[in-house]
């Protein structure tokens, strides 16, 4: 059996790690076993943390305010996913902006909680519903040197209801994300092409 192995990179909450753990690991699609073979946290203390070991799996925590410049971090990030043999790398929620030391050397997919281009950056969900747009999103794109800017990979919208607050839009985003991005992973996985 062919086994296609993932990295998942999260800063917080972790609920899209929990999905990708829900939805995929240690399962086959059309033939292709599946399996998360590193979860990385650059946060100590993030909850996603604690999900995790609810599916068995430990997470290597990698303190971004320790390191003196964003390259010296992303070169630790590099070493740790090659040694992993990571077929993919997964940013679920990784609020870190990465440099060429990582894109370069990483085939990576990014979740971003709009249709981008529109709303680049951490407060996409804010402006994204403070904007006059009647509808919302998620994208999914391969990461590049420019911050949410790679291919897409995939895209869902949603209709802004009347009198929608800002928890019922982030809630629905999140309601997507969540079948998304594991969606997105099979589909890359399972693919005749190199990723
Ligand atoms: C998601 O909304 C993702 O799009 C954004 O950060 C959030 C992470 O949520 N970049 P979680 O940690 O997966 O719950």
């Amino acid at each position: 059996m062919l086994t296609k192995k993932i990295a998942v990179l999260f800063s917080g909450s972790g609920s899209n790690l929990e999905a990708i753990l829900k939805k995929v690991h240690n399962q086959i699609f059309n033939g292709v076993k599946i399996e998360v073979c590193l979860c990385i946290c650059n946060k100590p203390g993030a909850f996603g943390i604690e999900r995790a070991k609810k599916f068995g799996l430990e997470t290597l925590v990698i303190e971004s305010a320790k390191f003196k410049n964003r390259e010296e971090f992303d070169a630790v990030l590099v070493e740790q996913i090659l040694k992993s043999g990571a077929d993919l790398t997964v940013l679920a929620g990784f609020m870190r902006i990465l440099t060429p030391v990582f894109t370069a050397q990483i085939k990576a997919i990014n979740l971003h909680p709009s249709i981008l281009p529109l709303f680049k950056g951490a407060h996409a969900i804010k402006e994204s519903f403070e904007s006059d747009m009647m509808i919302g999103g998620v994208s999914v794109h391969y990461v590049s040197e420019e911050l949410d800017g790679g291919k897409l990979i995939a895209q869902r919208a949603f209709e802004r209801e009347d009198g929608m607050s800002l928890d019922e839009w982030e809630a629905k985003i999140h309601a997507i994300e969540h079948e998304i991005l594991p969606e997105s992973i099979i589909k890359i996985l399972t693919k005749e092409v190199n990723v």
